[in-house]
């Protein structure tokens, strides 16, 4: 669908379906709302009036114009209560609007901008999420049907986002190309993830990132087996040890050779299957696995968000790569290997593998110099049972990043809750052979990961993301259609954006 900004009034326009919104409780509507329901002769006053519409937050009534104005449907969506407005309620409105253009097979549509009317917000951020909202809102997997589903409409091949006032169309165009620059880093990032694990593997992962660094000029690097046994990460290839597949170590970077910028590092874990290895899963529920890669995909896809912005900063991806199978070369509990950093790790359970891919990235990370390091992994069941689909948890040793990311969890609508690192977290992973043990049992099971992901950063500030619960989603949201949510990608967009101001 290809999206164009337009002078013009809404009213005027030919399209199939054109979209104005309502905020609660007004009776009578104004602006470009207010100049449809006069054209059409109180129609949308009429409905406000019989109490079958209020403008909720998600509402929307379908309107038939009958030759009143050009086009044949009017949809008003409803914004909420005024002073609820933001950016998470235009977004959510642009979805629901796109979405339901789509049911109605329009081909084409018109929208105002939602919010940056009557609602005050500025004209290039509403812009931008109502693109956002759009794209994500209209976001599909297509799969490997023969036929796609017999309730699937094609996509609208046009959507018009029109503005009346001449003086504000460049900051809406700004606000476009942001808005499509961080859509197709969230789409990326849940095609990543939605990919089937025979068909994303680790060498797959890592040729999408080429393909991104080659079509955003980043930085692109992928070490082999070969390459990280010799560099000594020797926890990070137990993990990948029994599979074919070869691990990569995906790097991405923008701004690669600018040392003299701060430098961001985002290391996400990249776990393409994780079986558990030889302490393996129960069966039933295993196919999500192949979603267990959502941390290297949130930062892939942020990496293409932030050359397409072309951020003042130094920022390094890092997305450790492997497939986590049982088998004759597999790590076993109670084997010990040595990192890249020197210190020795306890297996306890191959299931506790993605902070063993962690732990090595994050010694790699120490020879950029960061002002700050993240993580990001899908990396404990224990994650998803506190918080549950509503947020990630945050982990930092520093206030200042940790301000940062829940102030960019806000701006994003990507949610995180932060949880401490109790120096006791760290008793339950006390190896009696080794440095660290990988797992400590199932008391505090979210605290000691992070605590064992802290043991390998080399000092520099670090917060730990864990994501496990948001990874996919069993339920239908309007940016967010059921499946990969791309978690992780806004969220890191707005972190990096804070940190250049
Ligand atoms: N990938 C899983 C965590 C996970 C669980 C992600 C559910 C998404 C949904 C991780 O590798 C894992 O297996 N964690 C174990 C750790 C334990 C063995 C210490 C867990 O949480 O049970
Ligand atoms: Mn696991
Ligand atoms: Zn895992």
């Amino acid at each position: 669908m290809d999206i164009f900004v337009k002078q013009g009034g809404i009213v005027e326009q030919a399209v199939d379906l054109i979209v104005v919104n309502l905020f609660q409780g007004v009776t009578a509507p104004a602006g470009a709302t207010g100049a449809v329901d006069k054209a059409m002769g109180g129609a949308i006053s009429a409905i406000i009036a019989a109490g079958d519409f209020v403008g909720k937050f998600g509402e929307t009534a379908l309107l038939y114009t009958r030759g009143a104005i050009p086009a044949p449907r009017v949809l008003v969506v409803g914004l909420g209560e005024p002073a609820k407005l933001g950016a998470h309620v235009v977004r959510a409105a642009a979805a629901t609007a796109a979405r339901k253009a789509r049911d109605l097979g329009a081909k084409t549509f018109a929208t105002i901008v939602h919010g940056a009317g009557i609602g005050g917000l500025d004209a290039a951020i509403a812009a931008g999420v109502l693109v956002e909202g759009t794209r994500l809102g209209l976001y599909r997997f297509e799969g490997y049907r023969s036929k796609p589903p017999k309730d699937w409409r094609p996509s609208p091949e046009t959507m018009f986002i029109v503005e009346m006032a001449a003086d504000r169309l460049s900051a809406i165009a700004a606000g476009v190309a942001r808005g499509e620059a961080i859509a197709a880093g969230v789409m990326l990032a849940r095609d990543l993830v939605n990919t089937p694990a025979n068909l994303m593997t680790p060498t797959t992962v890592a040729e999408r990132a080429e393909a991104l660094a080659r079509a955003t000029s980043l930085h692109f690097e992928a070490l082999g087996r070969a390459e990280c046994k010799a560099l000594g990460m020797g926890i990070f290839m137990a993990v990948a040890e029994e599979s074919e597949q070869e691990p990569k170590l995906i790097i991405l970077g923008h701004n690669a050779e600018r040392a003299d910028l701060p430098t961001l590092v985002l290391v996400g874990k990249g776990v393409t299957f994780d079986s558990g290895g030889i302490s393996i899963k129960p069966g039933e529920e295993m196919w999500r696995m192949k979603g267990d890669m959502a941390g290297a995909a949130a930062v892939i896809g942020a990496l293409g968000i932030a050359a397409r912005l072309n951020l003042p900063l130094r920022v390094i991806g890092l997305a450790p790569c492997a497939e986590n199978l049982p088998g004759g070369r597999a790590q076993k509990p109670g084997d010990v290997f040595r990192g890249m950093n020197g210190k020795t790790m306890e297996v306890i359970s191959t299931d506790a593998e993605g902070r063993m891919l962690l732990a090595d990235a994050l010694a790699y990370a120490t020879r950029y110099n960061p002002a700050a390091v993240v993580d990001i992994a899908t990396l404990t069941g224990a994650q998803a049972v506190a918080l549950g689909p509503q947020a990630a948890a945050v982990f930092a040793n520093n206030d200042e990043i940790a301000a940062k990311l829940l102030a960019a969890a806000d701006a994003s609508g990507d949610r995180l809750w932060r949880l401490p690192l109790f120096d006791e977290y760290a008793d339950a992973i006390k190896s009696q052979v080794a440095d660290v043990k990988n797992s400590g049992g199932r008391t505090s099971g979210i605290g000691s990961s992070a605590k064992f992901i802290e043991h390998f950063t080399e000092g520099y500030p670090w917060a730990h993301i864990d994501m496990a619960s948001m990874a996919m989603s069993d339920e239908d949201r309007p940016a967010q259609p059921k499946g990969a949510t791309g978690y992780g990608v806004r969220l890191f967009t707005a972190f990096l954006e804070a940190w250049t101001k």
